[in-house]
């Protein structure tokens, strides 16, 4: 993706101290184990990647709150997000693994858990699992109403997280379903999630506007890595003004009522915004 890379860990922490300085509320941690496997034995291990960056942010640039995306399809050999049984992804042995990831990254000191891999029940697997592990003060924050979307590509391949076969349908959701996604986001609540996102953002600024009327939560949305690598493709064609693109992008997200953006442009438009 333009203008990102995979970082080492200490790439990393140069990378937190500047978002820490230019006032970002936070970051977001997405690990890419050296091994993978079925598994995704590397998702919770704890000396696996994730752990030993959040463990590192937490050491060397205190005050930045870290975010972790628990999920397994960067952590498994077949890019699922979680344990394929009879060529489909098994719910209820991928709650196990959710709660022990869950877990782990916050015994590494993860300010916020954000899964996003929709599986039934998992927030409430995670409650239990965090819960029971001495940590019922960290807050989950649920990727409620994640659509099944084309606009992840860029993200998959900078993750190396395709799936080898098949499509994330079955447990994603369908971007014809608009009253679906407040069903979803009314369950994750039930579950404990203490904050609910959107994703993608852009293509669903309609859910996003009803979840702001419906809920009474911090409401996040995530501008995902299509609708970023699109601006900027079209700014490097000379088609759009990337600056005035990029606002006028993440002023609609805000207007459509989301209370916070999770977004590949944040450092630019912090220093745009100031
Ligand atoms: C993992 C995950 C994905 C994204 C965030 N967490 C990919 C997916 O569901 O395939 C996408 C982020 C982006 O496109 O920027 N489940
Ligand atoms: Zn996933």
């Amino acid at each position: 993706m333009p203008g990102h890379a995979q970082l080492s860990i200490d790439q990393l922490l140069r990378e937190c101290e500047q978002c820490r300085s230019l006032g970002l509320g936070g970051v977001i941690l997405f690990g890419i184990p050296e091994r993978k496997d079925e598994m995704a034995s590397e998702a919770y291990a704890a000396e696996g990647i994730t752990q030993r960056a959040i463990r590192a942010i937490k050491r060397e640039v205190p005050g930045l709150l870290v975010i972790t995306d628990v999920c397994h399809c960067e952590y498994t050999s077949h890019g699922h997000c979680g344990f394929v049984k009879n060529g489909d992804v098994d719910n209820d042995t991928t709650l196990k693994w959710l709660a022990k990831t869950a877990v782990s990254h916050a015994r590494a000191g993860a300010d916020i858990l954000a899964p996003s891999d929709m599986m039934d029940g998992r927030v409430a697997a995670i409650r239990a699992a965090i819960d029971e592990a001495g940590f019922s003060n960290t807050p989950i924050l649920s990727y409620a109403a994640k659509y099944a979307s084309v606009f992840y590509s860029p993200f998959r391949e900078a993750a190396e997280s395709t799936p080898q076969f098949g499509d994330r349908r079955s447990y994603q959701m369908d971007p014809a379903n608009g009253r679906e996604a407040l069903r979803e986001i009314a369950l994750d609540l039930e579950e404990g999630a203490d904050m609910v996102m959107v994703k993608p953002a852009m293509p669903y600024l309609d859910v996003i506007r009803q979840a702001r009327d419906a809920f009474d939560v911090p409401l996040g949305a995530y501008q995902v890595s299509g609708e970023f690598s699109m601006i900027v493709a079209a700014a490097g064609n000379g088609w759009l003004d990337l600056e005035r693109a990029m606002v006028e992008s993440l002023t609609s997200i805000r207007r459509a009522g989301a209370d916070f953006t999770l977004t590949y442009f944040a450092k630019d438009a912090a220093q745009l915004l100031g």
